[in-house]
């Protein structure tokens, strides 16, 4: 599927709920986002990133090397998410997105959020995720909202070129981003 890059209205669209009874249909919508987030090399897709207005959203993290200090998270769909942060604790994380080509920034996300949802087959989930993976969760979540990590950069002067980002900031995200991910896990 071809994935919509900043500009394309969808991606600033609320997506709606899925009805359960929806998601026969829905299968293969599903199965072509996973596809298209593995083939970009993306740790999660959401719907409008493929054009879709239903609340879907696909993760995955696997030695990821857009992101190759993120925790692994085996594949999950995600369907009507509601993520509640369960405490105040942030965390800066450098981000970037399968929709806004070459471009990295830095955005505070919640370190412990309380993650309900329901799977492809309609069973309920109510988990705790924390560090990475959480914000992996936030930011997607954020899309099916029609927020992109770009309107939640503080300080715009931390927006790079992921060239750039690999040249002069890297090093130091990844030393401050691995001990956080030792100290809290995902
Ligand atoms: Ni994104």
């Amino acid at each position: 599927m071809r994935i919509r890059q900043v500009g394309d209205p969808v991606l600033r669209e609320r997506a709606r709920e899925v009805v359960v009874d929806e998601l026969p249909e829905l299968q293969g919508l599903i199965d072509d986002m996973i596809a298209t987030m593995r083939e970009a090399g993306g740790a999660g897709l959401a719907a409008n990133q493929v054009g879709d207005l239903h609340r879907i959203l696909v993760a995955e993290v696997d030695h990821n090397p857009r992101y190759p200090y993120k925790p692994p998270i085996p594949l999950t769909v995600i369907v009507n998410p509601v993520i509640e942060p369960i405490d105040d604790e942030l965390v800066e994380i450098n981000e970037g997105c399968l929709s806004v080509p070459n471009l990295r920034g830095s955005v505070m996300r919640h370190v412990n959020v309380r993650a309900r949802y329901l799977d492809r087959d309609g069973v309920a989930h109510d988990e705790i995720r924390r560090g990475l993976t959480a914000g992996t969760f936030q930011h997607e979540c954020d899309h099916l909202d029609g927020v992109l990590f770009l309107d939640r950069v503080v300080d715009p002067t931390t927006f790079t070129t992921w060239d750039q980002f690999e040249r002069f900031h890297r090093a130091a995200f990844v030393e401050r981003i691995t001990a956080f991910v030792e100290r809290v896990g995902s």
